[in-house]
């Protein structure tokens, strides 16, 4: 049986969601992040120690503003009434992504990953205002800066996902397969799984079932 650490997961599909039930997008993204509670206690009953949630990506930005504060809103709120409760739980909060919020969001972020630091139940890498591309990009230019040489090992130790091993696991649901700018570089050798289901609608079930079928894969590594 394969070994579990890391899952990572393009929450995909809370706008349809939203629109077809709640006849709001925004209410999607509120449902959304039922799931994401969900999936943060599943993932600790799993001993997963590595769960990275793609929040916004650089992309989202163009989406109308009255979504954009929406979604902010919401991490606002989450980050204020849930980083005790998660800190309790011996969770880690690591944001990856350029942190150019508001003032407010930035400090509450800081304060968040602050408290947290030292928890080693769970880590939740929740990428912000995160592009893949960038990533890479910042990395080679600091590599450059700091006349090192480029190679495996040193690019993996100048991405923001540096200390974190590679994925496992990458799930997207919202019955689209693409990988929209995430994590490009450390999926090389993950196991990728398509939900059908919108974000909102995925549960503990879906996601054991997903964890189930990894862990009975043959992983070569390209080896045979
Ligand atoms: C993609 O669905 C989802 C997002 C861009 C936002 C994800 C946010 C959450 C799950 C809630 C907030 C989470 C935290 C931790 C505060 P989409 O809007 O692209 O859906 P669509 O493809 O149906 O339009």
């Amino acid at each position: 049986m394969n070994p579990l650490k890391h899952v990572a997961i393009i929450m995909d599909g809370n706008g349809r969601w939203g629109l077809k039930y709640k006849n709001s997008r925004n209410e999607g993204h509120r449902a959304g992040l039922k799931t994401v509670e969900k999936i943060i206690k599943q993932s600790i009953k799993n001993k997963i120690k590595f769960l990275t949630l793609y929040a916004f990506s650089t992309e989202n930005w163009k989406r109308p503003k009255k979504e954009v504060e929406f979604l902010f809103t919401l991490l606002e709120n989450f980050l204020e009434s849930k980083i005790d409760d998660l800190n309790k739980k011996n969770i880690r909060l690591k944001i990856i992504g350029t942190k150019n919020f508001t003032k407010k969001i930035n400090k509450l972020i800081k304060l968040s990953e602050k408290k947290t630091y030292n928890n080693k139940r769970l880590q939740i890498n929740l990428a912000l205002n995160y592009g893949s591309k960038s990533e890479i990009i910042n990395a080679f230019k600091l590599i450059k800066k700091e006349n090192k040489n480029i190679n495996i090992k040193t690019l993996d130790k100048y991405l923001q996902t540096k200390d974190i091993p590679d994925p496992d696991i990458l799930i997207r649901t919202g019955n689209t397969k693409r990988l929209s700018n995430f994590l490009l570089w450390q999926i090389a050798y993950t196991e990728i799984f398509f939900e059908k289901k919108l974000w909102p609608a995925f549960n503990e079930v879906d996601y054991n079932k997903i964890i189930k079928n990894y862990k009975r894969i043959k992983r070569n590594f390209g080896n045979i």
